[in-house]
């Protein structure tokens, strides 16, 4: 069958065609396949007609659009905005094609002041698309189609001025064209000067935006590409951005194993006032109980992530509440039950000051204070030994520097909890703080040995022991 393309049809066929397609919210590409379709079926009707029929009837109308996997992989349109974040956007496609995604990218005029098309289209691929008006791209591919032949659109970095394009409804460069004529679920992550993100009118465009559906991840605490500048407006990092997407992926998706489920979970450590302005902390970053926290609500579950003070972003789709202490990490746990599971992966302290002052210490001659410690209560132990309200299956963690499976597997009688995950927190392992960790899940049946792995994919896999453990099929 001889092939043809939107190119070959002559000016006025294309411009009627143009003029349809947008009317149906299709690509000028759908839009000749329905054509034809119908005129294969009405083979009576004249061909003007075919060109400018009446809207298809409901029953006509293409299928809604599910997840619809190209050879088996997730498709994002990552669209890149104009700030000094752009070349984390670099970065942001590999982090996505780790985890078996395929990506397209569109940059703003804006954005190519910071990176190339040619670099983003050598990492993707295949060409980066840059101008709504280019003849050849918007025939081959055309905005609608690269709005719809996808299943997550990410903007990153979202610059103000597009989140406030995006929040107008405006349609004025491939990029905000395409955002106006997505269905798919859209994630920014934001990136900006402090002031500029906390300006009312950006504040006022995230609020339409996030009414609208978009999901945001970060914008980091931190300093900023100006010198001397800090505060709240850093890009998220790409493994937090690409870790967020396949979140929603998974929601699109619809694999919801632990849908109708409770689930809470502790992350990062606990910080003990020694007086107002000093206290006793731990190396925990949050990121393997917050990626656990972001996994199972991707799976489905109702999420209550109990957190210490930490520089990840809150999850996409979990209920946050934020903690200092131990003792507040215990109440906000139990305000927080009745839950089906509970995941303790904090790294909470043993131990806080007996006496906290209420005001500085101060230097003295001749002396230095002694602080005295009192055991903080066990909050994995608490809630695994509930005679009623237990969860059904208690989880907690065991961070060691030595003997790491015997410690777990002690850790697992003495706490009374049903399974240990075992991480050796040696420095030389660089598991505190980084990205991967290898882990040993510890039950009274046995021990069994993960490979070393992001922290993502130990929640992924983990949430799906869990989903397998509540639907009885494993203990
Ligand atoms: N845990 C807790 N409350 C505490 C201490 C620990 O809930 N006060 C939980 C942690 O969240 C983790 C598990 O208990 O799930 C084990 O934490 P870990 O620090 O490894 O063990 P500890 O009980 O503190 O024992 P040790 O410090 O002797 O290794």
């Amino acid at each position: 069958m001889a092939s043809l393309t939107v190119r070959q049809l002559d000016d006025k066929v294309k411009r009627l065609l143009r003029l349809r397609a947008a009317r149906h919210g299709r690509s000028m590409e759908d839009e000749i396949r329905i054509i034809l379709g119908q005129a294969a079926q009405a083979t009576g009707r004249a061909a003007l007609e075919t060109i400018n029929p009446p809207a298809p009837a409901a029953d006509q109308q293409p299928a809604p659009r599910t997840i619809d996997r190209h050879d088996g992989r997730r498709r994002v349109l990552l669209i890149v905005g104009g700030g000094i974040a752009a070349y984390k956007s670099l970065d942001l496609i590999r982090r996505l094609q780790d985890r078996g995604a395929t990506v397209r990218c569109v940059l703003t005029r804006a954005a190519q002041e910071f990176v190339t098309p040619l670099a983003a289209g050598a990492l993707a691929g295949g060409e980066a698309f840059t101008n709504l008006f280019d003849p050849k791209s918007e025939f081959d591919v055309g905005h609608i189609r690269l709005a719809r032949d996808t299943d997550l659109v990410i903007v990153a970095p979202a610059t103000a001025d597009l989140m406030a394009k995006m929040a107008g409804g405006h349609a004025d460069d491939l990029a905000s064209a395409v955002l106006l004529a997505t269905d798919k679920p859209i994630l920014i992550a934001p990136a900006m000067n402090p002031m500029m993100w906390s300006h009312r009118a950006t504040q006022r465009n995230l609020a339409q935006l996030i009414d609208d559906g978009v999901v945001m991840v970060g914008p980091n605490a931190g300093e900023m590409a100006e010198r001397g500048e800090a505060g709240t407006g850093r890009m998220a990092e790409p493994t937090e951005i690409a870790a967020a997407a396949m979140t929603l992926l998974d929601n699109a998706a619809g694999e919801h194993p632990l849908s109708g489920q409770r689930i809470v979970i502790t992350s990062g450590p606990t910080h003990e006032p020694i007086d107002p302005v000093r206290y006793i902390a731990n190396r925990s970053s949050g990121k393997q109980g917050h990626a656990i926290a972001a996994a199972a609500a991707a799976a489905g579950a109702e999420v209550v992530l109990v957190s210490g003070p930490v520089n990840v972003p809150d999850p996409v789709g979990v209920r946050v509440i934020k903690v200092e202490s131990a003792r507040q990490m215990l109440e906000a746990v139990e305000q927080a039950l009745p839950a089906d599971c509970a995941v303790f992966a904090a790294a909470v302290a043993d131990w806080r000051v007996a006496d906290a002052k209420r005001e500085k210490i101060k230097k003295t001659k001749g002396g230095t204070p002694a602080l005295s410690l009192v055991e903080n209560p066990d909050i994995l132990a608490t809630i695994a030994q509930r005679k009623s309200g237990r969860p059904r299956l208690v989880i907690g963690f065991a961070a060691e520097t030595e003997n790491l499976v015997p410690n777990a597997q002690d850790k697992l009688k003495r706490k009374g909890c049903d399974w240990i995950i075992a991480n050796d927190v040696s420095p030389e392992g660089g598991v505190m703080g980084g990205d991967t960790n290898k882990v040993h899940i510890v039950t009274t049946r046995g021990v069994e040995s993960w490979p070393p792995q992001s922290k993502d994919d130990v929640a992924r896999a983990l949430v799906g022991r869990i989903a397998a453990s509540l639907a009885g099929e494993l203990k």
